[in-house]
């Protein structure tokens, strides 16, 4: 084994900032992450709250950090270790103590935060996703929030601070409900990274599910704040979710979207017809139908206007697109615009590559959503790997043209023929714009591992 230097907490604590080389200590290691600062999928401003310092206390905030892939990185910038006699830290407060209990169904990505899905026997068994199953992705701890106390804050054209109670919003304002499927950029993503690893959450086909909406239209309410619709802007929301930093979760829309009778943009305090769940924004949340979850803010507490788009980690360095050929070394994130409508998705939730069939009936079911209030109008199913296709049946809510903003869910009954080896099912679907899935998943691989909308695909043993 190579022996290391030893250095003290204070000489680790001169090297705070780029200038002096950025060192951080965990456990007894002392590492230089100053090369490492441009390629952190979480930022360089994210690292540089740990400069100097300890990162116990920062990745107990961002446990996914507790991954083998993240400590082999890690190791490559270790130089030194600590001095046999500083002190151990005290392990810092689980800041997710107060996160609420969840259903033992649901598929965890990582803890802390939580972000997991429903298993795809549960997904398509219902056309509205019951609140415990319906997909969870957090990026920081559940805030605790008061009903009582809470404020949602609006800055008026004007520029002076409006602040709205719960009561306000429920009394003052009309009901809307809206079936809506939310969908996570990264859903699927566990097909992009076994072309190529990207250290990001592996969702499988369940980072999407459907629920109904009860709250105020967020039209109505920035029209009361004094907005009205034609301006070229941009509305940004602010959530009760932060960290050490006091940095909250942020993301924008378009403030002609958020404007537009059309859309329906809430600003929700229903699911399913329940108050909204701590994992999904309580008391409040922004629901805006046919885009990336990314948008649909959770926990939301301050809203503004402007001529840019939100300055969140979220909204400016995640959540976009780009071509395959693109590194962590080239990125030019100004250069993308940010994910707000998805493409057209589908995937078939049964039978699943675990069992087995046997000759004869055949029953695949699945779903198929697309963004931007685009309808599906069809899903194609082959249990040849596309050389032929069968249609699916759909059923779903009808919805207005350009405002088919849930899910269908799809079924197919076929039948197996004997001597039959392997299914290899694939799915696809098409919406009324005639936008239908691309075949292969290869070319649609991106650093952020973001966007995949791939023909999906079921290998089965058929077993007589
Ligand atoms: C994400 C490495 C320090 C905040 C990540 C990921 C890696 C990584 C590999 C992607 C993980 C995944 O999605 O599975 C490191 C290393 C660090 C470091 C080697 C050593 C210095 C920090 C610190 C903070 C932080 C100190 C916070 C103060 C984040 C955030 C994300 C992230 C916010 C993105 C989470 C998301 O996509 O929601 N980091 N990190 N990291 N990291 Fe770090």
């Amino acid at each position: 084994t190579t022996s290391f230097p030893r250095f003290t907490r204070e000489e680790v604590a001169r090297h705070h900032n780029e200038a002096n080389r950025v060192w951080v200590t965990y456990g007894n290691d002392v590492f230089d992450v100053t090369n490492f600062l441009e390629l952190h999928p979480g930022g360089k401003s994210k690292i540089l709250l740990a400069a100097g310092g300890a990162l116990e206390p920062f990745w107990a905030l961002y446990a996914m950090h507790k991954q083998d892939h993240v400590q082999e990185i890690l190791q490559e910038y270790k130089i030194g270790e600590l001095s046999p006699e500083e002190p151990p830290l005290p392990s810092p407060d689980d800041p997710y103590a107060n996160d609420p209990p969840r259903h033992p169904a649901l598929r965890v990505n990582t803890l802390k935060p939580y972000n997991a899905e429903p298993p795809p026997e549960l997904l398509a068994e219902y056309f509205l996703t019951p609140n415990q199953l319906f997909f969870k992705r957090n990026h920081l701890p559940v805030p605790v929030v008061d009903p009582e106390a809470y404020r949602l804050c609006i800055q008026s054209p004007s520029g002076q601070t409006l602040s709205f109670s719960l009561q306000d919003l429920k009394q003052n304002f009309p009901k809307y409900e809206v079936t809506a499927t939310i969908q996570c950029a990264g859903n699927r993503r566990a097909e992009l990274n076994a072309v190529q690893n990207t250290n990001r959450l592996g969702w499988n086909i369940g980072a999407i599910s459907n629920a109904c909406w009860g709250g105020a239209r967020l039209r109505d309410v920035l029209m009361q704040a004094g907005y009205q619709p034609g301006y070229d802007g941009h509305v940004s929301f602010e959530g009760l979710d932060k960290d050490h930093s006091g940095t909250v979760y942020g993301a924008s829309i378009p403030f002609q979207k958020a404007m537009s009778p059309d859309v329906d943009v809430l600003l929700a305090y229903e699911m399913n017809g329940e108050e909204l769940p701590r994992d999904h924004g309580f008391p409040l949340r922004v629901i805006v139908p046919g885009v990336v979850g990314a948008r649909h803010v959770k926990w939301v507490a301050r809203i503004t206007v402007g001529p840019e788009e939100s300055k969140s980690h979220w909204q400016q360095k995640d959540y976009k697109g780009f071509s395959s050929s693109v590194t962590w070394e080239t990125v030019d994130f100004s250069k993308a615009p940010a994910i707000q409508e998805m493409p057209i998705q589908s995937a078939i939730t049964e039978p699943s590559s675990k069992t087995s069939v046997s000759p004869g009936e055949l029953k695949v079911k699945g779903y198929a959503w697309s963004g931007g209030g685009q309808r599906v109008i069809r899903v194609d199913v082959s249990l040849d790997g596309g050389k032929n296709w069968q249609e699916a049946t759909l059923t779903g809510e009808e919805q207005l043209p350009g405002q088919a903003w849930a899910w269908k869910l799809w079924q197919l009954d076929t039948f197996v023929p004997p001597g039959t080896k392997e299914l290899n099912i694939v799915c696809k679907a098409v919406d009324t714009s005639y936008n239908v899935q691309p075949e292969r998943v290869e070319p649609l691989w991106n650093i952020l591992g973001v966007l995949n909308n791939a023909w999906h695909q079921v290998r089965v043993p058929v077993e007589e």
